[in-house]
């Protein structure tokens, strides 16, 4: 078999064999198929997709090229959430100590942000002293004792998706259903959880833009989960405004914190019980998280997971060198916040990275004190932008320019759910 004719095979709109499969995986993990190969491959793939089968094939040999983590032993039952990423999106910093606290025990392995979207792992950096890596025994003992971890995943797992994400984000052929599908269900499968609850974006800060495709990238996922013994289920979520006040790193951990103090923003409170709850049926549980976060345990068990990857969740966390305010210059009724344009800015102010290897300011970021639905007057607040580089405040200032869009007088614009199915 050669690289050419497994990429022939697809270029012309045929269906990759098993044999093919395996072979292509394997060789790019271990080098012997070039970076430039798997580039023509990803973009074949890319125009012209793959069938269910090749998908659950391609999910495996993925899988394969690392190892499969066994989370028998922590006596309790395992769940997990993905979501596919957008802005704003904090919901694993309350999620995670919410369900633990329900009963279940939640192997949260994050990434890190890249573009306009965040990564968890920015984010929990930004308190002082917790780190994202934890040794095998450490993150076993931790879903044991605590039961929640969140934390970067071991070079050893899905090594083949390391190489490839990084391929397709320099390639333009990132936004595959198949090849999304497979890059996140061979991660979440390889990491041994019993459950999985999906949580699928859709709008302008998401990858899918439209409803129907996002139910395709649902529907696809969640047949792999189940496939592959890992009970899955999946909501899709609007991701066309951003979640919650707070868009960045320390200022995401602050509004995480208030949720599970018993506060935070209305949606994104919403949004954390609706996959609690989820999260927590699949787990065969009976807990209410309502009732868990009202009693402080969520509170108690995220303070347990920061101390155990050494972090002081009563340190003060990073403040800006900077700060700018942004005032409407019209009134009227709110129709949309472009997520988008706001993870854009918060990008550009250092929140996150253009490249995998750039730093990210804890600091940076910015609070978006306007949502759809809202009536705003001349000169009210409407963002306050943060960073440690005052010069990136002319980019970020640009990216929000539209960011808010008014309704016409007389349109009603009534706030809706993030949870659209
Ligand atoms: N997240 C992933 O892990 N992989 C993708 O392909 C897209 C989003």
């Amino acid at each position: 078999m050669t690289a050419v004719q497994v990429i022939a095979t697809k270029r012309d709109g045929g269906v990759l064999s098993d044999a093919q499969i395996d072979w292509v995986i394997d060789g790019y993990t271990r080098g012997v198929v070039a970076e430039e190969q798997m580039a023509a491959l990803a973009m074949a793939v890319y125009l012209n997709g793959m069938q269910i089968g090749e998908i659950g094939r391609w999910t495996d040999a993925m899988i394969a090229s690392g190892v499969r983590l066994d989370l028998s032993g922590v006596g309790r039952p395992t769940v997990d959430k993905h979501s596919t990423g957008g802005v704003g999106d904090k919901v694993s910093l309350p999620l995670v100590p919410l369900v633990a606290a329900c009963g279940a025990a939640v192997p949260q392995l994050s990434g890190r942000g890249l573009g306009h979207t965040g990564g968890t792992l920015d984010k929990m950096e930004a308190i002082p002293g917790w780190q994202p890596l934890l040794t095998p025994d450490a993150f076993t003992a931790m879903l044991r004792d605590v039961g929640g971890v969140i934390c970067a995943a071991s070079a050893d797992l899905v090594p083949a998706d390391r190489k490839l994400y990084a391929l397709r984000d320099v390639t333009g052929t990132v936004a595959s259903i198949p090849l999304i599908a497979a890059s996140i269900m061979s991660k979440k499968i390889a990491e041994g959880t019993d459950a999985l609850v999906l949580d699928v974006k859709v709008g302008s800060g998401a990858f899918m833009t439209d409803l129907s495709a996002a139910a395709e990238l649902a529907r696809t996922m969640v047949g792999l989960g189940q496939a592959h013994g890992v009970r899955t289920s999946a909501l899709l979520t609007d991701m066309s405004s951003p979640i919650g006040v707070a868009v960045g790193n320390a200022v995401e951990v602050a509004e995480s914190v208030e949720v599970l103090a018993g506060g935070g923003p209305a949606d994104l409170v919403e949004l954390t019980l609706a996959l609690a709850r989820e999260m927590v049926q699949l787990a065969g549980l009976d807990a209410d998280p309502a009732e868990v976060l009202a009693s402080g345990r969520a509170m108690d068990t995220w303070r347990a997971v920061v101390r155990g990857q050494g972090g002081d969740p009563d340190a003060p966390l990073p403040t800006p060198r900077e700060r700018h305010q942004v005032r409407a210059t019209d009134s009227g009724l709110v129709r949309t916040v472009d997520a988008r344009a706001v993870g854009e800015a918060a990008w550009l102010l250092g929140a996150g990275r253009a490249r995998k290897e750039d730093p990210v300011q804890a600091a940076a970021g910015l609070l978006c004190h306007v949502r759809p639905g809202d009536t705003v007057e001349v000169g009210q607040v409407l963002f306050e932008l943060h960073t440690d580089t005052p010069a990136a405040f002319p980019a970020a200032l640009t990216a929000l320019d539209r960011a808010v869009g008014l309704a016409e007088p007389g349109t009603p614009v009534t706030p809706s759910s993030r949870i659209l199915q």
